[in-house]
Formats: C-alpha cells, structure tokens, sequence
C-alpha cells in the first residue's frame, strides 16, 4: 500500500501522545478500509525540548504552525491543543486552508461550534468532534447519524470524571475537601478544579449534546448549571436513607415546545442505570420515540481513550476525502428553540432544613408550602442538638419558581435557623 494520508497534529500533551500512539501503531484494519496509511507529518508543540516519554522523531516537532497549515501535503488537521484562543485560530486557518479539521475541544465547539461548523461547510471541508464528549464513548456520531430515524425526547448523563469520582468518595464516606484531595492526588481533578466542580465542563459538554440532539444551537451560556461544592456527606445520607444518590446530572429535553438544558447536582433512583456510574467513569442516557433507551458508557476521559475518538474521527475524515464527499459534518442546527427559563421548570426536591425542635414548627413549614403550591410527598425529622432539628422534605414535582418563592419566606421564619440544602430529584420516566 503506497498511498499515505498526511495528517498535522496541533498539541502532544496528553491527548496528542496518544493520538500519536495509536497512529504510529500497525493498523491493518484502517489502512485496508482506507486503501491508504495514516502519517503524522507535523506535530505543532510549544516546547520541542520537552520530555514525552515515546519516540516521536525529532524532526517532526515545530513551533510554527504555518509548517503544518500552509503544508499543503496535509490533508487532516488534529487539534489537541485546547482552549478558546490558539486552538480556534488555528482550526479556522486550517479550515480556511480546505484540509479537515479533527478536535477534541469541548470549549471551542460549545462556545465558537457556529462559527467553525460554517467555516467548514463554506469550505466544503470535514469538521469532526466525537472526542469532546465522554472522550472515548461514542456519542456524537450515534446521535448525529445511527439516530436520525428518532425523535430524541431526553439526554441525560454524568459527563464530567471529576466530579463523579468526587460524589463517588463522599458516598464512601468522605467529605467533600477530603474526595477532592484524592481526586487530585490521583490525577482526575485539576490543581484548580473550578472548571469541573463548578460544572462548567459538563455545561459545554450538555450545550453540544443537546445541539445535536434537538437540532438548535445551544451554547455553554444557556445551560443552567450548579457545581457540587454545597454538597455535604448529610446529603450524601439522607439520598441513600430515601433510596437516592447524587450525581451531577447533565440533562436535555424538550417540553412544551422550549428546550430545558441544565446542569445540577441531581438525585437518581439507586436502582437507575446511571447511579451504578462510579468513579471518573461517564454514561449517556439517551431516550428516542423509535429506539427506546440506550446507555453509552465508559471512560471519559484520559490519554488513549480520548485518542481512541479522535483517530476515529481522523478515519472518518480521511474517508469523507478519499470519496470526494466531504463537508458533510456540517452543523444539524435547522431549529431555533427559545429556553425554558428555570423558574418555569418541574421537578421534584429534597430540601434539608434546620429549624427549632418544638412543637407547630412544622405545621408553620408546612403552610408556606402549601401557600405556594409545594406539595410535599414524605418527611424525615431528626434531633441534632438540644432544641434543634434537622427535617428533610421530599416534594412532588413543582414548579421551581413556586419552590424558590416558597423557601425564601421559609428562610424567614422565626422558627428556622437556615435552609441548609436543595437537590433537584430525578425519578425516571415522567
Ligand atoms: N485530557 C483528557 O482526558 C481529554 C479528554 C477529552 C477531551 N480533551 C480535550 O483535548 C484537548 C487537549 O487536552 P490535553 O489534556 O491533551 O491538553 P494538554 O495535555 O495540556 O496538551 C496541550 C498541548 O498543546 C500544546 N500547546 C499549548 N499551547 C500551545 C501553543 N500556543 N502553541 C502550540 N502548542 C501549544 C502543548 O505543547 P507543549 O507540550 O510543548 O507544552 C501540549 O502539547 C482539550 O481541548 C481537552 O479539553 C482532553
């Protein structure tokens, strides 16, 4: 086999390496599919000096990343630099240069997807995205294509490793600092994990999930999103008394005609596919009218898994070249949805509040609740000091506005020390 696909890497940090692993690697299967061979010709790094651990040719290296875009031998770029700033300039120059662009770039495509996707379909160039989703789950291909026959009523996931293996420890028994601590000591949280706690990373992953599945452009910004750092181990207790665990659950649907796209610590059903989700592992939960339920699951993040996308995406690309059919990735996005504003969104809560342990303090929570059109499905009261208690309420399904409007007077009460916690509750099908 003669014919060679040359291929320009952006980025050889953890991603690019195995990127690089897996193309270096004999692969029969590929290059037969192909009728050609992967090469990476260039790979564009900041460093060159750096140390990587495999046995990437010198001459292969550049720190000018004209050496790859102008190089017009190369027919696919791979960006795996990551990041709003270089990244997206370089794959609008790549795009603009009419090779495919393969990237890995949650932010790029949940916040810049519009302008790239177009920047494609003008150029009548591949532009391919599966690795930044769930890394190596395959999810956006699925969606995109071997689901087109469904009308997808709800996406729902954990999207984000870090945060997973966090709520993981902490129903192990730790506190929520102590799980961090491990998280980071074992590489699945960042020295500033702000990005993923606060649940920034699974609102860009959402944002181009719901895209997808409901053919509008969703961005980062239009992803109500909460983090976990409120969440504490008598959370964590209470979910597993009730028959719950927390996940931070990511979640698309539509319903009454507006997209409901959110973020948010979630209780789920112990016996729910998605409560059995430990550890830095991801699962997507789709529901289509024709196919039913399907759950994508697997490692979300990491080296070879991500690199396992992404190579597959560089196949993809290569074939899209090789039968003149390229630019077919181009955006889905025909609707123009309008958001279902938070306030306007049912659902049903654990609410955990400390007040005074005497007696009418619960008829007094309970006629603001029942002011504000909150109907409460069970109670739990517990003694936590001499004349405190601690009283969790489940509610039925509420509008949030009513919820929110109802707690703040309740905050308010003489007999009420604080509203200490609110988790949405998931209960399956609606
Ligand atoms: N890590 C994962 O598990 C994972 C999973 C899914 C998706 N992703 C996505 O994949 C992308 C890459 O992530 P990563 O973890 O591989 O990042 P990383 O380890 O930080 O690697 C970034 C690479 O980009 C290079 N780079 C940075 N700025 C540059 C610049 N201005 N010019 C040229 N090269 C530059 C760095 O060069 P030097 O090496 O010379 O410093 C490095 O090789 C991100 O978009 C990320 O969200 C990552």
């Amino acid at each position: 086999m003669s014919e060679e696909i040359n291929i320009g890497l952006l980025g050889l940090g953890t991603v690019g390496r195995g990127v690089f692993q897996l193309v270096s690697r004999d692969n029969r299967v590929m290059a037969n599919r192909l009728g050609a061979e992967l090469r990476i010709k260039r790979i564009l790094v900041q460093d060159p000096a750096k140390e990587r651990g495999l046995p990437v040719p010198r001459e292969l290296l550049t720190t000018d990343y004209r050496a790859v875009i102008d190089d017009p031998e190369i027919e696919i770029v791979v960006e795996v630099i990551g990041g709003t700033g270089v990244a997206r300039r370089l794959v609008m120059s790549a795009l603009g240069a009419g090779k495919s662009v393969v990237t890995a770039n949650k932010e790029l495509m949940a916040g810049h997807g519009q302008e790239v996707l177009a920047a494609a379909e003008s150029q009548g160039v591949g532009l391919f995205f599966e690795a930044a989703v769930g890394a190596g789950i395959p999810i956006i291909h699925p969606l995109k294509e071997l689901l087109v026959a469904n009308r997808v009523q709800r996406v729902m996931g954990i999207v984000n490793g870090t945060t997973n293996f966090v709520l993981s420890r902490m129903e192990a028994g730790y506190d929520y600092r102590e799980a961090l601590k491990e998280a980071q000591a074992l590489g699945f949280a960042e020295r500033d994990p702000s990005y993923d706690v606060d649940g920034k990373d699974a609102a860009a992953k959402t944002a181009i999930l719901a895209s997808i599945a409901f053919n509008s452009r969703v961005g980062s910004g239009d992803v109500y999103t909460e983090g976990i750092s409120a969440i504490t181990p008598r959370d964590i207790m209470y979910a597993r008394e009730l028959g719950y665990v927390v996940k931070l659950l990511a979640l698309a649907k539509l319903s009454e005609g507006a997209l409901d796209v959110r973020v948010h610590p979630t209780m789920i059903p112990v016996d729910h596919p998605l409560a059995a989700v430990k550890e830095a592992f991801n699962a997507i939960f789709v529901e289509g009218d024709a196919v039913g339920e399907l759950m994508f699951f697997g490692q979300g993040a990491g080296s070879l898994p991500t690199a396992s996308a992404v190579v597959a995406d560089v196949f993809l690309a290569a074939r899209e070249r090789r039968r003149s059919s390229v630019g077919q990735s181009a955006c889905t996005c025909f609707n123009s949805l309008k958001f279902m504003p938070i306030e306007q969104v049912r659902s049903s809560f654990y609410l955990l509040i400390e007040a005074m342990d005497r007696p009418g303090v619960l008829a007094k929570i309970a006629k603001v609740f029942g002011d504000h059109q909150v109907s409460v499905s069970s109670v739990i009261q517990k003694e936590i000091g001499a004349q405190t208690a601690e009283v969790v309420f489940m509610t039925h399904r509420v509008f949030e506005g009513h919820l929110r409007a109802a707690l703040t007077e309740i905050a308010g009460l003489d007999v009420v020390s604080g509203v200490r916690s609110v988790i949405r509750v998931e209960a399956g099908k609606e």
